[in-house]
């Protein structure tokens, strides 16, 4: 079974205000862009990039081994670029965010097992942290309370099997927010699995402080693991 992603990272980020595309500014010494391919390489073992026009060699470059293209003008167009470019055999394919560089294997791996067994798609979600209220009226007066415990926020990557998501993008309706939308819209089956803090997607420039955070985390458990790896190869 071929895994595949396709990783969007043809925005701007007009929010971040960075002088390069979001996906370029660099963290703790690696693009978001190379962050979020090192993490999706564990699971995938096709990887497709999305990246704006202006900035193919760029990103060419920083990712050697990876399958470079031009994304659209917005996040649906790049997907279905993305999708353009995969692999013939591929089966199955994670849609991720370079945004969200940090979210773990592990979580992209749940998704991909939920696929595995029998689901057309899988999705992270996350609680919602914050009070929710509905919109204020045009008087200025604060909405009605909602409860928070029926809403999920969700991340990515968005997995599917891959003829669902390309007959999905095929048929579907322009302007979904989502790919699980609009697989759900045509009757596909989309499981939720639980998705994790380091998801979040980088946004605006507080963000990177955080984003810091979980790089340094996460080499410093790359850093454990391979001398683990090297312990017990001595040993053996
Ligand atoms: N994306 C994309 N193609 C677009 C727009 C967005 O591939 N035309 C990607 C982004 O690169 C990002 C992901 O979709 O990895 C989520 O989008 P977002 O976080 O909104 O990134 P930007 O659109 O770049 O940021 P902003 O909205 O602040 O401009
Ligand atoms: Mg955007």
């Amino acid at each position: 079974m071929t895994i595949a992603a396709v990783i969007t990272a043809a925005g701007s980020g007009t929010r971040l205000g960075a002088d390069v595309p979001k996906a370029l500014v660099p963290v703790h010494g690696r693009s978001l862009v190379e962050w979020a391919v090192a993490e999706a390489s564990t699971v995938a073992t096709d990887i497709v990039v999305t990246a704006p026009r202006s900035h193919l060699e760029a990103f060419r470059a920083a990712l050697p081994g990876v399958t470079v293209v031009a994304g659209g003008a917005d996040r649906q167009s790049s997907v279905a670029a993305g999708l353009d470019a995969l692999p013939a055999g591929a089966s199955i394919v994670l849609i991720h965010d370079a945004a969200r560089a940090f979210q773990p294997a592990a979580v992209m791996r749940a998704t991909v097992d939920a696929v595995r067994g029998g689901a057309d798609g899988a999705i992270p979600v996350v609680d919602v942290i914050d009070t929710l209220v509905t919109a204020p009226g045009r008087d200025g007066e604060v909405g009605d309370p909602v409860d928070r415990a029926q809403f999920r926020a969700v991340q990515t990557p968005q997995t599917f099997r891959v003829a669902a998501i390309l007959d999905a993008h095929h048929r579907g309706k322009p302007g979904a927010t989502d790919d699980a939308t609009l697989a759900r819209e045509l009757g596909y089956r989309v499981l939720a699995v639980p998705g994790h803090e380091d998801g979040f997607k980088v946004t605006r420039p507080a963000d990177l402080s955080l984003a810091k955070d979980c790089a340094t985390r996460r080499q410093a458990e790359h850093e454990i693991e391979s001398g683990a790896a090297r312990l017990s190869r001595e040993d053996s």
